[in-house]
């Protein structure tokens, strides 16, 4: 199969300086969509026809290529002269002994399957198209029939009152036997309403060559829908986002509200997981067995252990949390954070590149970077590692069942050995000896005799 995409439009009626079909839907550009729909079918070439945008839309689709080791080739659509115009830009590249699939960069959520069954349909000479009934089929190209067969498109700007009535609609979507495509594509005229080249022409083209043009249905209106402005973007995302959440639904996940969770990327769940509203998941996160999200939660390529526990408002990012855990609320993990087993981990603390190993804590207002902290330590309110000095990170090293007492800084790189304790207020610069208190505190006194000033009369 031969796969063009056409992306060359500028997209007006998004009012961006980005491309449309860079614009992102569940965190991935459209363009992106289409293309990894396209990855599913059997390959032999695909093609992104670009225009608009300068090289924002090759620069994409070549790091996608090298990312993915695939071969992607571009072809530049320069001016742009309607969709027929736009495939002929790929007509060097198109191998003759496969049928060619023409998709458009700005319809994200077409189905493998109904492409599948495209593509069944065409089989390997027939022309094969995606159509759909629409209730408002206004601007579209409609699909004319005679006697039930498909005879030409005839496009909103040149049909009559009568055509105009047609309620079925042309996708875009289409399979073509190639060697016919690019005979037709050069037979194209522009003498139409818009002076354009139109891919829709070649339908009666077809019909006249005697070629059987057949037609495809989608499961769904939203999978032919394409994005124009930020208002039908906005559409397709909510509708993109309940798909994935009554899948997540349907293998068990308990969402307190489907209309209410985004998930942009992958996220992998074990069975009675909960997730509470308002959360998003970006890249890849897996919620073992038994975990709970609390409400508002981001996680971003996170991995939490079976039953641990995610309370409100904590953002975790590229970090693995242990089993039987407790973070939050208002928690942050950030990068190379590794959490063990049953740790607690509570409000307004953060933790950066250190691993925490079972059943420690810390449960209020705390900064732990580049640490490496054993099993049970518990780690008072107000404590912060010093890991950096305005040049260079060093890394603090708590050991098994230290008690780090409130208010103290670890001022790296430092140890606090085995079973020590901190008092309050330490600050500690030098290593703390296993199994006994260290304290660094001015001497507490007070002062007989003292009285408060008072307000001067003026
Ligand atoms: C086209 C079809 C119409 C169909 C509709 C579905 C034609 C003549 N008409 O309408 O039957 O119902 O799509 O949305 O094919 N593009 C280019 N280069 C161009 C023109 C367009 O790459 O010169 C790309 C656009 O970026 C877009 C797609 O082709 O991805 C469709 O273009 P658009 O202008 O939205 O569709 P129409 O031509 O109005
Ligand atoms: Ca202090």
């Amino acid at each position: 199969m031969n796969v063009v995409i056409l992306a060359a439009g500028m997209g007006k009626r998004m009012q961006s300086a980005l491309p449309k079909v860079l614009h992102p839907l569940a965190g991935k550009p459209l363009l992106r969509h289409v293309i990894d729909t396209a990855r599913t079918l059997s390959l032999s070439k695909l093609c992104v026809i670009y225009g608009h945008g300068g090289a924002a839309v090759p620069e994409m689709v070549g790091q996608l290529a090298q990312d993915t080791g695939a071969a992607i080739d571009t072809a530049l659509q320069q001016p742009q002269l309607g969709t027929g115009h736009a495939v002929m830009q790929a007509v060097p590249q198109l191998d003759e002994n496969v049928p060619t699939l023409v998709l458009y960069g700005d319809v994200p959520l077409t189905t493998a399957a109904s492409l599948a069954r495209l593509v069944e349909a065409a089989g390997s000479d027939k022309l094969a198209i995606l159509t759909v009934e629409q209730a408002n089929p206004f601007g579209l190209g409609r699909i004319v029939r005679e006697n039930g067969s498909i005879v030409r498109i005839v496009e909103e700007k040149d049909a009559s009152p009568a055509e105009r009535a047609i309620r079925e609609i042309n996708s875009g979507i289409m399979v073509v036997p190639t060697p016919h495509l690019k005979r037709w594509l050069a037979a194209l005229s522009n003498n139409n309403a818009q002076g354009e080249y139109y891919l829709t022409d070649i339908v009666a083209q077809a019909v006249a060559d005697g070629v059987p043009v057949v037609s495809a249905h989608p499961s769904a209106e939203w999978e032919v829908a394409g994005v124009n402005s930020k208002v039908q973007l906005a559409e397709l995302e909510r509708r993109h986002q309940l798909n994935i959440a009554n899948t997540l639904l349907e293998q068990g996940v308990t969402l307190m509200d489907p209309a209410r969770i985004d998930v942009r990327g992958e996220l992998i769940c074990g069975r009675d997981v909960t997730i509470d509203v308002g959360c998003v998941f970006e890249g890849r996160v897996e919620l073992a067995d038994g975990v709970t999200v609390g409400p508002h939660c981001v996680l971003v390529n996170a991995n939490i252990g079976a039953g641990a526990q995610i309370k409100p408002f904590c953002h975790i990012e590229q970090a693995v949390v242990g089993e039987q855990s407790q973070i939050g609320p208002y928690a942050r993990l950030r990068p190379g954070t590794e959490l063990g087993q049953d740790v607690h981990v509570g409000n307004f603390v953060e933790i950066k590149n250190s691993t925490v190993a079972a059943h420690s804590k810390a449960n209020h207002l705390a900064y732990v970077g580049d640490a490496t902290i054993g099993s049970r330590v518990n780690i008072g309110a107000g404590t912060i590692t010093c890991n950096y000095d305005g040049a260079n990170k060093f890394r603090t090293v708590i050991e098994d069942d230290a008690f780090i007492g409130s208010d103290s800084q670890l001022v790296a790189p430092v140890t606090v050995g085995k079973g020590a304790t901190l008092g309050a207020g330490t600050t500690l610069t030098k290593n703390a000896p296993a199994g006994k208190l260290t304290i660094s505190r001015p001497k507490q006194m007070t002062i007989e005799n003292w009285t408060r000033p008072v307000k001067a009369k003026k």
